[in-house]
């Protein structure tokens, strides 16, 4: 009796034990550190590989790249660097001047808390940046993002901060359906569940540098990335679809009306904004209410600094802040005498010592358009 032999497809079940061998999570993450070895981008703020990072300069990258890109961000570190360049340094400067030189990076709250968590480590902790999270996260300005990123790459120790760019390496890396924000502790646990006990913080800056160079939010390039191969949105298909996102809401427009006031002298009118709420402690040109619903122009008025005769500009400045747009119209007044309101009188050529917000730059710009 002739014994039957089975034929096996070697190739078909090569592919199916493959698919089938989960990459262990030490494999991806000694891939992903090999490739930050060859590939990492070089920012001003990174130590060179085997110098020990400085925890002032990650810990204020951080608060400037929250909410602002690696490229905005490089001048104004280098800026701040240049002009404190000790912790001790930012603590002692006058806070007009720290929210001068912020300028540009908008949400003013975080400047401030900036300079209030550089004096709080200057006198309560001699300097030093603790090294454990828990300790960070007591601190003005540090959330639980900053805290896992300061602990990472400045002292090396196991924490896994995760950012927009991380979140969707994850997303792809393990093809999570489920849509943000609903995702953000699945994604976490994920990039967390790869985290290696050594090199935490290059783990976490090349997550980020893939993220922000090659699994790009459109288009992303994964013929070069080192997880090709090993991601299941690039084996179904699905890269350029996710992370899926719930649909944002409309942002609402609120209005509201600036008053450009001019003094015999031919100064004008500034004032610093109360410390809490949005541009808290900033100066502006002072304005109505920011009111969602449209008012009578009488009732606008009444919010003027003076009463005197207000001639409505054409035109009106828009800005969009974080959960609302902005349309703001200009009155023009004039003081017939030099009164005693209350406010910051500046000749316009002196505006430039002033840490004007983007959108009162805006305000300033369109009344000179009609100022003789
Ligand atoms: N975004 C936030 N932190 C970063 C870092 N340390 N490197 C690059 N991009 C970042």
């Amino acid at each position: 009796m002739s014994r039957t032999t089975t034929k096996y497809n070697w190739g078909i079940a090569k592919k199916i034990m493959v698919s089938k061998i989960k990459t262990r999570p030490e494999v991806r993450s000694a891939k992903i550190l090999a490739w930050y070895d060859r590939h990492q981008r070089h920012l001003p703020w990174r130590a060179r590989p085997g110098v020990q990072p400085d925890p002032y300069f990650v810990w204020l990258s951080e608060i400037m790249l929250q909410q602002t890109t690696v490229v905005t961000v490089k001048s104004y570190f280098e800026h701040f660097i240049a002009t404190w360049p000790k912790l001790e340094d930012l603590a002692a400067a006058p806070l007009d001047d720290i929210l001068h030189a912020w300028q540009g990076l908008g949400y003013y709250a975080r400047a401030r808390n900036l300079h209030k968590c550089a004096q709080v480590v200057a006198a309560q902790y001699d300097g030093k940046f603790p090294d454990e999270e828990q300790d960070l996260l007591s601190l003005p300005g540090i959330g639980p993002y900053t805290a896992a990123a300061i602990t990472a790459i400045a002292f090396g120790k196991k924490a896994t901060p995760v950012d927009g760019n991380i979140e969707r390496v994850m997303a792809r890396l393990f093809a999570v359906m489920e849509p943000l924000p609903k995702s953000k502790s699945q994604l976490r646990d994920l990039a967390g569940g790869m985290t290696p006990d050594d090199r935490a913080g290059d783990y976490a800056q090349a997550l980020m540098d893939i993220g922000a160079t090659i699994c790009t939010p459109k288009k992303p390039n994964c013929s070069i990335c080192p997880l090709s191969g090993d991601c299941r949105a690039e084996k179904e298909g699905l890269a350029s679809e996710l992370p899926r996102r719930v649909p944002k809401k409309k942002k609402p427009t609120r209005y509201g009306t600036a008053f450009w006031l001019i003094n015999p002298s031919g100064e004008i009118m500034l004032r610093r904004r109360r410390e809490q709420g949005l541009l808290g402690g900033m100066i502006e040109v002072p304005s109505s209410d920011w009111q969602e619903k449209s008012r009578s122009s009488s009732e606008i008025l009444d919010e003027a600094p003076v009463e005197i005769d207000w001639q409505m500009l054409p035109g009106k400045i828009r800005h969009t802040f974080t959960h609302f747009h902005l349309e703001l119209e200009i009155a023009v007044g004039h003081l017939a005498v030099d009164s005693s309101v209350n406010g910051i009188w500046c000749d316009v050529n002196e505006f430039g010592a002033h840490a004007l917000p983007t959108v009162m730059k805006k305000v300033v710009a369109h009344a000179l358009e009609f100022q003789d």
